[in-house]
């Protein structure tokens, strides 16, 4: 039998890192639905289109292709046929997603896709609807946050050892403009899944994160 475990959560909550290592040592594959997002808004930076125009946000989705490839283990997101892996991931197409995904368009375009994946693959997908609207009969829902400060300064750090050049303030605003439009929308708005378990980041390290995660979905599967 296949076996989802969704985990959803706040930009910046640790949810890739976390997901991505407790799919290594499960044995399952990682799914970032987030990167559709990004995909979708990194299409419009590119048209110039206004990233809040529903009209011609679904207009331009008629004219592209999202596919999710996995190579390796690890997960490539490919827009109109070209890997757009590090493309989407910039503080402009972090905003352009949020933007785009509060459209119903956009969310009926991916959601096939999603469900696709996650029928044929024992997998942790994670999001911010996964428990709520794409799998909602996953095995294990994790809820997983932190407060607005850790999870921008964890951002931060990230962005400053890629080497972009950016000051904190902007980070930890654009992070609550983002929390507040992901979880305001009203078409599947961020929010616990009843039937989580909710795990809060801010006192813990990476690699207690991830065994709190790994041990919650274990005691889970039993
Ligand atoms: O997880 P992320 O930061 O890469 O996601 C980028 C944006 O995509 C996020 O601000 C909201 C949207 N998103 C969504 O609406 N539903 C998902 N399942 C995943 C992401």
């Amino acid at each position: 039998m296949i076996i989802n475990i969704a985990i959803d959560g706040p930009a910046g909550a640790g949810k890739s890192t976390v997901a991505k290592a407790a799919a290594k040592e499960l044995g399952y594959i990682y799914v970032d639905t987030g990167a559709l997002y990004r995909a979708v808004g990194v299409n419009a930076l590119r048209e110039g289109l206004n990233t809040k125009d529903a009209q011609a946000i679904t207009g331009s989705l008629e004219k592209i292709t999202v596919e999710l490839k996995f190579e390796n283990g690890s997960q490539q997101v490919y827009l109109n046929g070209s890997n757009v892996s590090e493309e989407i991931r910039t503080p402009a197409a972090s905003m352009a997603a949020s933007d785009v995904s509060a459209i119903p368009a956009v969310r009926s375009f991916l959601f096939d896709l999603q469900r696709d994946i996650a029928k044929h693959n024992n997998c942790i997908m994670d999001g911010r609807d996964i428990g709520t609207v794409v799998l909602p009969d996953a095995r294990v829902k994790i809820f997983l946050t932190a407060s607005p400060e850790v999870r921008a300064k964890r951002r931060y750090d990230e962005l400053i050892a890629k080497g972009a050049d950016v000051d904190f303030k902007k980070v930890l605003e654009e992070l609550i403009e983002r929390d507040y439009n992901d979880s305001h929308r009203e078409i599947a708005p961020l929010k616990p899944a009843q039937d989580s378990v909710t795990v809060n980041t801010d006192d813990l390290s990476l690699e207690q994160s991830i065994n709190m995660v790994v041990s919650v979905i274990k005691e889970k599967l039993q």
